[in-house]
C-alpha cells in the first residue's frame, strides 16, 4: 500500500491547503481506511467506529493483542454520552475541567460502541482530544478509534516520521504537524467504581484530577518491569498496562532516582551503572536531565539531554523521541533514570519503568533494587516508637497478616500501646488468608480470626507512624509512589536490625515454609519491640 504524507506544517487552519488535507483523510476514513493523525499527547492510529471492519484494520497494522482495546476519541462530552449508558457527574467534572485535553474516562459501553472497539469489555475509553488536527477529522468523520500509531509494544510516535518509519506501508495517510506538545500519552480514569480509580499516569496529573474529582485511587506500583502493575488485580481492567511497552532495542537499565527527588542520587546512580556496563565491555548512553548529561558527558558514549531536572513537563514532551534516538545512538545500552514523580513526572516515569530492561536503585555499592536508599539503611534502626503499624506485603493473604497478628500479640506481651493494620500492594480485596499462614499462627495460639485482604490505600499510609515492608523492592515501590510518606517507610528487615534480609513470598510453598516465613518474621519482630522497649525507658 501507498501511504500519503500529508502535511499541514505551518498552515492555518483556514487556508485551503489545509482544509484540503482534512477533507481527503476524512473521506479515506468515511471508506474505512486508517489515518494517523496527531494529537496533543502523541499521533493516533484512526478508524472511523462507524464503518464496519474498519477498526479491525487497526488490531492488524499495529499487531495488537486483541483483547486491547481502544479509545474512542469524541468532540465533547455530548458524544461521549451517546457511547456510555451511565454519564455520572464525575464524568461531567471531568470533562468540563480537563476537555479537550489529555484524560480518557472508562464508562460504560453503550450498543454504539463496535465489540471490537473495547475488546469485548463493557466498558469504553472516551476522549476529546485537543489538537486541531484531531478536532477537525472527528467533526468530518464522526468518532475515531485511535491507539498511539506505533507498533505494539513500541515506544509511542510524537513526530509524523515515527508513524513512517514503523506504520508506513500499513496505513492510508499520515497527517503531519509536527512534533506533539504533552509527549505522553493521556491519564486513563476508570469511572466505573464508586471511586475514581487510575489505570494509566499520563498527561494530566493526579494532583490535578483530585481538585476536580477529590478522591482518586491510584493503584500500586507503577512499575513496568511489570512485576506491580501485573500484581494489582484492578489493573487487568486496562489490558495494555500488562504488556512490556515503549522498548527501546537497546538495552535500557533505569535508576530510581528516588522520592527525595534527588538530583545527585541520580547522577551517583546513573554513573555507577555506566561504569558497570562499560566494565563489560558496552558502549553506553545516558538518557536524562541535563544536569545529569552534562555532569557524566565524559564517562559515556553519548548521552540525549531531556532538559532540566524539575522539568518533567519538558521531559514528558522529549521521552519517546529520545528513546527512539537511544537507538540510532550506535550504543549497546544506555541509562536513564526516573523523575519527581509530581504531575506529568508520575507518566514520564512509568514510561521509562516499562521500557527498561533493568531496573535498579540510586543507592551506593551492590546495585540492583536492593541498592535503592542504600544510604538510608543506616537510620532505619532508629526513630521513636511508634503507635500505629501499617504491615504491608503483596497479596496481604500471608505475611504481612501473619507479621501483624503476631506484632499484635508480642506488643500486648511487652506492655506496649500499638495499634497494628496490614495491607497488600496488590491484593484482591475481601481475599481469605492462606490456610497455611492461618495454621502456622495457631501452633503460637495466635488466631488470625477472619481477616480478609485489603488494597493499600494512600490514607493507610496516612493513618500510619511506621510502615513495614517484607522486601526492599516493596520499600522502594511504596517511597517512589508515596514521597510525601517516603521518610516512615521501612523493611522489617531494616527495622529488626538485619537490613540485608527480605522476607520472601512463602505462597506455594507449603506448611513448612510458612512456619520458617513466620519464624523470622518473630526474630525481626522482637529485635524490633527489644529496641521500642529500650526507647521507652529512655
Ligand atoms: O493519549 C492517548 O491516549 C493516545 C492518543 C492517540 O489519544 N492514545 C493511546 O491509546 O494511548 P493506546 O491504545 O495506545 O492506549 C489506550 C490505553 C490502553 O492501556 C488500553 O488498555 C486502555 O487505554 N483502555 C482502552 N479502553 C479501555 C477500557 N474499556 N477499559 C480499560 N482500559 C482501556
Ligand atoms: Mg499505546
Amino acid at each position: 500500500m501507498k501511504v500519503r504524507l500529508l502535511s499541514v506544517r505551518g498552515l492555518d487552519r483556514r487556508d485551503r491547503d489545509y482544509r484540503r488535507v482534512l477533507q481527503e483523510a476524512a473521506a479515506v476514513l468515511r471508506a474505512g481506511g486508517l489515518v494517523a493523525f496527531p494529537t496533543e499527547t502523541v499521533y493516533g492510529l484512526g478508524a472511523s467506529i462507524e464503518v464496519p471492519g474498519a477498526v479491525e484494520r487497526i488490531f492488524a497494522a499495529k499487531g495488537r493483542p486483541p483483547d486491547n482495546p481502544l479509545i474512542v476519541h469524541v468532540a465533547g462530552p455530548d458524544d461521549a454520552r451517546r457511547l456510555c449508558t451511565r454519564w455520572p457527574e464525575a464524568a461531567q467534572a471531568a470533562a468540563d475541567a480537563f476537555w479537550p485535553g489529555p484524560l480518557t474516562l472508562i464508562l460504560p459501553r453503550s450498543s454504539l460502541v463496535p465489540e471490537a472497539v473495547s475488546a469485548g469489555l463493557p466498558t469504553v475509553a472516551v476522549r476529546a482530544p485537543a489538537h486541531r488536527v484531531a478536532r477537525d477529522l472527528i467533526q468530518l468523520a464522526g468518532p475515531l478509534a485511535a491507539p498511539s500509531a506505533n507498533r505494539s509494544g513500541r515506544p509511542s510516535p510524537t513526530r509524523a516520521e515515527h508513524v513512517l518509519a514503523e506504520l508506513g506501508d500499513l496505513v492510508d495517510v499520515v497527517i503531519d504537524d509536527g512534533p506533539t506538545s504533552v509527549g505522553v500519552e493521556s491519564t486513563v480514569v476508570d469511572l466505573t467504581g464508586p471511586v475514581p480509580l487510575l489505570l494509566r499516569p499520563g498527561g494530566i496529573g493526579v494532583d490535578s484530577l483530585r481538585e476536580v474529582l477529590g478522591e482518586v485511587e491510584v493503584p500500586l506500583p507503577w512499575d513496568p518491569a511489570g512485576e506491580g502493575a501485573a500484581a494489582d488485580p484492578r489493573l487487568a481492567r486496562s489490558p495494555g498496562t500488562r504488556y512490556r511497552h515503549y522498548a527501546p532495542s537497546t538495552r535500557l537499565v533505569v535508576v530510581r532516582a528516588g522520592p527525595a527527588r534527588d538530583l545527585e542520587a541520580a547522577v551517583e546512580g546513573v554513573r555507577r551503572e555506566i561504569r558497570r556496563l562499560r566494565q563489560e565491555g558496552l558502549k553506553v548512553a545516558v538518557l536524562g536531565a541535563d544536569e545529569v548529561t552534562r555532569a557524566l558527558s565524559g564517562e559515556a558514549d553519548a548521552v540525549v539531554p531531556l532538559g532540566p531536572y524539575t522539568d518533567s513537563v519538558q521531559a514528558a514532551r522529549r521521552l519517546f523521541d529520545a528513546l527512539r534516538r537511544v537507538d540510532d545512538a550506535g550504543v549497546d545500552a544506555a541509562v536513564a533514570h526516573t523523575y519527581p514523580p509530581l504531575g506529568v513526572g508520575l507518566a514520564v516515569n512509568d514510561r521509562l519503568l516499562r521500557a527498561a530492561t533493568e531496573v535498579r536503585g540510586a543507592g551506593a555499592a551492590g546495585g540492583g533494587e536492593a541498592a535503592a536508599g542504600g544510604n538510608r539503611g543506616a537510620a532505619g534502626g532508629g526513630g521513636p516508637v511508634p503507635r500505629r503499624v501499617l504491615l504491608v506485603c503483596t497479596g496481604n493473604t500471608c505475611r504481612s497478616p501473619m507479621a501483624a497478628a503476631l506484632l499484635r500479640a508480642l506488643a500486648v506481651e511487652a506492655g506496649l500501646d500499638l495499634e497494628v493494620r496490614s495491607a497488600g500492594t496488590g491484593a484482591l480485596e475481601g481475599a481469605p488468608a492462606t490456610p497455611e499462614a492461618a495454621a502456622a499462627l495457631a501452633q503460637r495460639g495466635i488466631a488470625l480470626g477472619d481477616h480478609r485482604a485489603r488494597l493499600l490505600q494512600e490514607a493507610d499510609l496516612a493513618w500510619a507512624d511506621l510502615v513495614l515492608t517484607m522486601t526492599r523492592g516493596q520499600r522502594d515501590r511504596l517511597r517512589d509512589a508515596y514521597p510525601q510518606a517516603a521518610g516512615k517507610i521501612w523493611t522489617l528487615g531494616e527495622q529488626g536490625g538485619r537490613p540485608e534480609r527480605d522476607v520472601e513470598d512463602p505462597i506455594g510453598g507449603g506448611e513448612a515454609r510458612y512456619r520458617a516465613t513466620l519464624d523470622e518474621i518473630e526474630t525481626l519482630l522482637r529485635r524490633l519491640l527489644a529496641r521500642w522497649r529500650g526507647q521507652e525507658g529512655t
